[in-house]
């Protein structure tokens, strides 16, 4: 620590940031970039840093799980229910009105955020599962008999799931993109799946289980080629990179608001227009209509044809204050102070006699999920909880990813904006002494 100041050197990818004509000049001046955050005054944001889990400091390192939340992003939550709690868009009072005015702000919060054109494309879910299952379960528009959905080995189960389901639907076939022993896809043998009666490609832009990122911007462009529509599971990116829905071009992206410092039982489905004017509505109710009779109903335009029943108000107004506060600290510098403590944190880990990473590449997020020796993870995971350390232990929702590298599961430390070299190195002791413990 200087001072207030945690300083941060890290060599910024200069491809990121030149053009290929800036990238000699720049490379020739070898330049290093200095991120500095100011990580005293942000730790203070949020509360629960402050607590003791079995009488010591919280250490969390469980972020791609679910991300701690800011006053700001509390405070909203409590100022709606304290000050103007009322349902939206249905009443002409001044309550109804302020509360829908929040709401309808918070929407244009998000689309600004990821450069998304019309507010009317931003779909508020429950979450990101309900965002690809809105999707999966109408995509038989797009997915006819013999046709072939392509998911990649590193899914989520719930970017597996849903499309298996389909495909039993509507009699589709479902092909995998292996993953290469090193974390990354393999990405000849997708462009061999890909073929003529490729229908739909859907896979996540970060791995949840290993951290690696997809090469998502190549898989839709591919995809394409063929006519086929895309899907990209945005869980684990939307709260740690600057992402551009338009220069991206996916026809869906999913993204969960309680990865990105907002509150859980809030989602977002981003989709193409015409894509979300083709979808079928998930679920028939309130607001999603347009005329209902007993003969025939028509449904409402973007985004309420996808938004029936009262939404979780409180958690879309939250979820605004959350996108004001990653605006406040700005997504390329959290990115790059994240890519730090990767950096720092997988040195630290390797050195642990017997530690193995899995998904050992350059282009990751901030997790690393790994395992030492032959130790049971849980077991792992359980000594350094008494520590105050907490990790994710297990499969991660990933049984796929674990059969592949042939192993049960994995420790994961998963790293956010809010968390230090410091915290890593206390993580390093723990684990440790849990090995020390163990064998
Ligand atoms: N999908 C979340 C995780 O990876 C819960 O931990």
């Amino acid at each position: 620590m200087t001072g207030y100041f945690y300083l941060l050197e890290y060599k910024v990818t200069l491809e990121r940031l030149f053009s290929s004509t800036d990238l000699t000049m720049s490379s020739r001046l070898g330049l290093t970039f200095a991120i500095m955050l100011d990580i005293k005054k942000i730790r203070a944001d949020f509360p629960i840093l402050n607590r003791k889990v079995n009488g010591q400091p919280l250490i969390y390192f469980d972020n791609a799980a679910t991300s701690q939340k800011p006053t700001q992003v509390i405070d909203k939550i409590v100022a709606y229910y304290t000050l103007y709690n009322a349902n939206i868009h249905r009443g002409v009072h001044a309550l109804s009105q302020e509360a829908t005015d929040h709401f309808e702000g918070a929407r244009e919060k998000v689309r600004a955020f990821f450069n998304i054109p019309l507010a009317k494309q931003v779909i508020f879910t429950s979450g990101n599962t309900h965002s690809i299952n809105a999707v999966a379960s109408g995509a038989h528009v797009f997915v006819k008999k013999e046709d072939e959905v392509i998911v990649s080995a590193v899914e989520h189960h719930s970017n597996i799931v849903p499309w298996q389901m389909l495909c039993e639907r509507v009699g589709a076939v479902l092909k995998v993109i292996p993953v290469l022993d090193d974390g990354r896809l393999d990405m000849h043998a997708y462009h061999n799946l890909l073929n003529s009666k490729t229908a739909f490609v859907v896979v996540n832009h970060i791995s949840n289980a290993l951290g690696v990122t997809n090469p998502v911007k190549e898989i839709i462009d591919a995809a394409h080629q063929y006519d086929a529509m895309t899907l990209i599971d945005g869980a684990q990116s939307c709260g740690h990179m600057k992402l551009d829905m338009q220069a991206l071009d996916a026809d869906f992206y999913t993204m969960s608001g309680h990865k990105m410092c907002g509150p859980t039982g809030i989602g977002i489905l981003y989709g193409k227009e015409e894509a979300l004017n083709s979808l079928p509505p998930y679920q028939g109710g309130g607001e999603m209509i347009d005329q209902v009779s007993f003969e025939k109903t028509t449904y409402a335009g973007l985004p309420h044809k996808f938004e029936a029943g009262t939404p979780n108000i409180a958690g879309g107004i939250a979820l605004g204050a959350a996108i004001d506060y990653l605006n406040e600290i700005g997504m390329e510098n959290i990115a790059a102070y994240e890519h730090g403590l990767l950096v720092y944190g997988t040195a630290q880990i390797k050195n642990i006699p017997g530690a193995k990473i899995y998904g050992d590449v350059t282009d990751k997020a901030a997790v690393i999920s790994f395992n030492v020796a032959s130790l049971h993870p849980y077991d792992i995971g359980t000594i350094v909880d008494k520590l105050g350390v907490a990790v994710r232990t297990g499969h991660h929702c990933a049984q796929p990813v674990m059969e592949r590298f042939k192993i049960p599961g994995t420790i994961r430390a998963s790293f956010a904006f809010y968390n230090t070299k410091e915290e890593i190195d206390v993580m390093v002791q723990a684990l440790q002494r849990a090995v020390t413990m163990l064998s």
